[in-house]
């Protein structure tokens, strides 16, 4: 397994224009060269997508937001796995929070999943639960998601996949979002490979990420005290010194370990 933590900016639907991702995305490039140990990419809207993979370097690759369950035919608006990887589009993010409110049941991700892993690519599988409130019920709202979106999937395929745990009343955009604490996060991540532990009868070790608000104050704290294997960031991979930033002490961590 990589051991560099693995930091994906996900821009979402952002930035306004094509010169303006090509501009941060260079901006990013340049300096993430400089942090070898650790792993860069960043997950753009599918239109930036040919123009930002000529851009990808050693140190930044480039991910999709999303992917079609379906292989090829009557789907219109959907890109698929193949054309992706067609492009040399390698990674994409799968059942982000926003597109489960767009209605991705757990099963549709699971076709998602499998799609991409027909050609090789490598899914960030997102989990999450809404709310935090009392009792421990999120606990089994993510291992349900788990267990679905996973469904089928054999033992092998495990080692091109990772998860990214993004509690949602976490996430900036939500409306009265709070802060997780790293020691939310180790919990889950100790859970998480219980539930993957036990579905696949073996210990599993798939990297867990945590976004969620990431910024370049609390990121060492998910990362060494709650020891997550990367982080999926949000609106702070949109302005590349804080993008930079967060890079920088990813990598002193491990270059320290
Ligand atoms: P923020 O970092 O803006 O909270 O977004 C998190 C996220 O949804 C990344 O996929």
């Amino acid at each position: 397994m990589n051991t560099k933590k693995l930091i994906i900016g996900n821009w979402k639907m952002n930035p306004k224009t094509l010169a303006l991702a090509k501009a941060q995305f260079s901006a990013i490039k340049k300096e993430a060269g400089k942090y070898k140990m650790v792993s860069v990419g960043i997950s753009a809207p599918y239109i930036f997508l040919p123009e930002l993979s000529k851009m990808a370097s050693a140190s930044l690759f480039v991910s999709a937001q999303n992917i079609s369950s379906e292989k090829e035919g009557a789907h219109t608006g959907e890109v698929s796995s193949d054309m992706l990887s067609s492009m040399k589009i390698r990674n994409t993010i799968i059942g982000h929070s926003e597109r489960r409110a767009l209605g991705e049941t757990n099963d549709f991700i699971n076709k998602k999943i499998k799609s991409a892993l027909r050609t090789k690519m490598n899914p960030v599988l997102c989990v999450g639960e809404l709310e935090r409130d009392s009792g421990m019920w999120y606990l089994g709202f993510v291992k349900t998601q788990i267990e679905e979106c996973l469904a089928g999937i054999p033992k092998a395929s495990l080692k091109n996949i990772v998860i990214a745990y993004e509690p949602v009343w976490a996430i900036s955009s939500t409306e009265n979002h709070r802060e997780a604490t790293p020691a939310d996060f180790q919990e889950m991540k100790i859970y998480i490979q219980k539930v993957l532990s036990d579905m696949y009868g073996t210990p599993v070790h798939v990297p867990v990420l945590y976004g969620g608000s990431v910024d370049e104050k609390n990121a060492k704290g998910f990362l060494v005290e709650g020891g997550a294997d990367g982080l999926l960031v949000g609106r702070s991979s949109l302005t590349p010194k804080k993008f930079v930033s967060i890079i920088s002490i990813a990598h002193a961590i491990n270059q320290n370990s």
